[in-house]
């Protein structure tokens, strides 16, 4: 991880002020961080995603009307629900699997009518209409409830899907739709697309996907787009998450954050971290595997993780490309580990419900799908796996794969490899925390080592279906010994020896082999492998990860200032962000012994209680090529860093501002005299010009503020 730094010797406390912060509680088993309760870090998880439409059947009463119920048409409900998922936690199906947390589909009440433009129904949970009911084809609050507490007494945690870009669609074409992208709370209507007083929509047409301003304040595919800095949206969607995560979720996937701004999206963040110190990732759509800026930004400086798109793609090439080799795919393990600061805590998959399950892409080479879970399951980043496909479930684009499950069959291959491996996770802190690096490759052979502390993991996969491979002679971390392959022989994995001078013995690593080696020796010195949330204001909960941190409780730094702790376990602890700090802050741990740890620096605390403003700057010209930010003397507006400015700002939307007009959303603190300036820059990032300051001042709800309105 980036910014995981090697450890100072730099002695910064003194024994005193060690003593002063006591001891805390009972000892809390060894590993605390691996358990339900830490619901900040996934990183040694395995997601289980569900459809929640599409698992099981288990109440026949909630399925609804024939005109939306229909299991024969793919493309209506099918009766799947909260007690069907229940049922699969109970009978074992999915703790056998070694599955730690599930997301299902997005529980809020959804339009309930038919699509006229393509017969679908809401079954997907993407149409949402009440945010503060439930969806009734997935049951009430109370199985919703039941799910969520079955899930924790079986040590699964669970996260939802939520949408807060969108209600459901208004209009596709020519077709208007009855419900006109209506949203209503707890039963009261406050508005629809067409009868929208309040301006709790965007009014432009289809996005064209051009520019990301216009993927954000256009429609996708005639989805009501919500205008989410109005004030009514804004409380809608903080007050809306939290009657969810009041019912005891651990984690929320959000859909589509490529489509809505950066700043409302950290200013909704944030009022959750407040309350709850849970797991957030988003999906920021993404074909190939290259990295994009606004999407590297995004992902390094909202507070949350995203769908890890570039390893999926990386990996249904690597079984579908002839000419893709495991170099690349190194590659791009490698990219991805420079370019995200927080590599691990992003989610990785092979499929999901929005491309081809993998089988179909394989043509049904199961060789093909198993070692894609191995490589998913052993690699950086937390693995989700999409239901079914460990049944080997075929289908093509939506709505093809998204069918039932087509059995609960607990001897599949793929069902035995992730229960080897996802329990795996959990053991071996180098599969959740550790780096990543090349041992031997070649076009279809790749031994990559996992290392975090002492902890090591080797794995060694062979996609060549004709030719074996000695990787005897390779060097790796392992100690001298014999070790077992951790998959059973189950993909014709052996016995790795490692000689006296620490390199591997001869092996041959067969045609379609793929085999695990791991030793788990705890280290000495403390360990940070993850803190979650990575951005919040001072007195939040913040969790830490890792290994050796002691069973008596040391310091938590955050500079030099030490946090308030409230848990102190060997391998998790939990503090409060410290007042009087704000920016980025270094975190360390002192152990009670006084030996320090790495360095986490990618913990951002903003300076008070967040709200969305839409900043105005009017009739301002610029030459061709040439992009505006806004820097100020708050950590939110790059606490007057020119470099740090915010922007580019936008001046491409008819109906809030168009050149040479321009407006941003941003995320402020409450209640704050604000001094900013305007920067220009040339489209390489070079410093132009600034202007004057501009003096703004928040109130405690989102608001329009005007920095210039002549
Ligand atoms: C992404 C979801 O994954 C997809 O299935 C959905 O249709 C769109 N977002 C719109 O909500
Ligand atoms: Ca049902
Ligand atoms: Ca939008």
């Amino acid at each position: 991880m980036l910014r995981i730094k090697n450890r100072t010797k730099k002695a910064l406390f003194s024994l005193a002020t060690i003593l002063t912060l006591g001891l805390l509680g009972p000892g809390v088993s060894a590993s605390e961080n691996s358990g339900v309760s830490n619901k900040a870090d996934f990183s040694t998880d395995t997601i289980y995603q569900i459809l929640t439409d599409r698992f099981k059947d288990g109440n026949a009463g909630n399925n609804g009307s024939s005109d939306v119920y229909d299991p024969s048409n793919p493309r209506k409900y099918h009766g799947g629900d909260w007690q069907g998922v229940t049922d699969k936690i109970n009978d074992g199906y999915l703790t056998g699997m070694g599955i730690s947390a599930i997301w299902v589909s997005s529980p809020v009440e959804n339009l309930d009518l038919i699509d006229p433009s393509n017969g679908s129904a809401a079954y997907h949970g993407y149409w949402g209409r009440d945010f503060f009911k439930t969806n009734s084809h997935f049951g009430t609050f109370d199985d919703f409830k039941n799910m969520v507490d079955t899930a924790h007494s079986k040590g699964i945690k669970v996260v939802i899907d939520f949408a807060p870009n969108h209600t459901s669609t208004a209009e596709y074409g020519n077709l208007q739709f009855p419900d006109d992208g209506a949203l209503y709370k707890d039963g009261v209507k406050l508005g629809s697309l067409r009868n929208d007083p309040n301006n709790l929509f965007n009014h432009e047409p289809w996005t064209d996907f051009s520019t990301y301003e216009n993927g954000i304040y256009h429609s996708m595919y005639g989805l009501a787009d919500l205008n989410n800095v109005n004030p009514t949206v804004d409380t809608y969607m903080k007050e809306s998450i939290q009657k969810w995560l009041g019912m005891g979720i651990d984690g929320i996937r959000v859909d589509a954050v490529k489509h809505m701004s950066l700043g409302w999206q950290k200013n909704w963040l944030s009022d959750i971290y407040e309350k709850n110190n849970v797991f957030v990732f988003g999906e920021w759509f993404a074909g190939g595997t290259s990295g994009e800026a606004d999407m590297n930004k995004f992902v390094n400086t909202s507070g949350m993780s995203l769908l890890d798109f570039r390893f999926a793609n990386s990996v249904r090439s690597l079984y579908t490309n002839p000419s893709y080799t495991m170099g690349d795919f190194y590659s791009v393990l490698k990219a991805t580990e420079s370019e995200y600061n927080e590599v691990s805590d992003q989610v990785t998959f092979i499929d999901n419900h929005d491309m081809p399950r993998f089988s179909t892409i394989t043509n049904g080479n199961d060789t093909a799908l198993n070692q894609a879970y191995a490589l998913l399951l052993t690699s950086r980043g937390v693995p989700n796996l999409y239901y079914g496909s460990e049944q080997y479930a075929k289908g093509g684009e939506d709505p093809q794969n998204r069918g039932d499950i087509p059995s609960f069959n607990n001897t599949t291959k793929a069902y035995k490899i992730i229960s080897k491996l996802a329990p795996l996770r959990k053991q071996n802190q180098a599969l959740a925390y550790g780096g990543t690096e090349e041992r031997w490759v070649n076009n279809d052979v790749i031994v990559y080592e996992r290392k975090f502390g002492n902890d090591v993991a080797i794995v060694a996969v062979n996609k060549s279906q004709s030719q074996n491979f000695n990787i005897g002679g390779t060097l790796t971390s392992l100690p001298t010994g014999i070790y077992k392959d951790k998959l059973d022989g189950l993909m014709g994995g052996g016995q790795l020896t490692i000689d006296k001078s620490g390199k591997v013995g001869s092996y041959e690593l067969k045609a379609g082999q793929t085999a695990v080696w791991t030793v788990e020796n705890k280290s000495t010195e403390p360990q940070i492998g993850n803190v979650g949330a990575s951005i919040g204001i001072s007195g939040n909960e913040i969790s830490i990860s890792g290994q050796a941190f002691g069973a008596q409780t040391g310091q938590v730094l955050f500079g030099n200032t030490a946090a308030n702790v409230t848990l102190w376990t060997d391998t998790l602890i939990k503090v409060n962000v410290p007042d009087g700090l704000v920016g980025y802050q270094n975190i360390a741990i002192r152990n009670s012994n006084g030996a320090l740890s790495n360095t986490f620096n990618n913990f951002e605390i903003l300076s008070d209680k967040q709200i969305p403003v839409r900043l105005m700057v009017n009739n301002f010209n610029t030459n061709l090529g040439e992009e505006l930010y806004i820097v100020g003397d708050v950590a939110e507006l790059g606490m007057n860093k020119l470099e740090d400015a915010v922007g580019p700002i936008f001046n491409g939307t008819e109906s809030i501002a168009k050149y040479p007009n321009w407006f941003y959303d941003v995320n402020l603190p409450v209640n704050k005299t604000i001094t900013c300036r305007l920067v220009k820059k040339d489209g390489q990032g070079n410093i132009l010009w600034t202007s004057n300051s501009y003096v703004i001042k928040t109130g405690d709800k989102a608001a329009t503020l005007y920095i210039k309105d002549k």
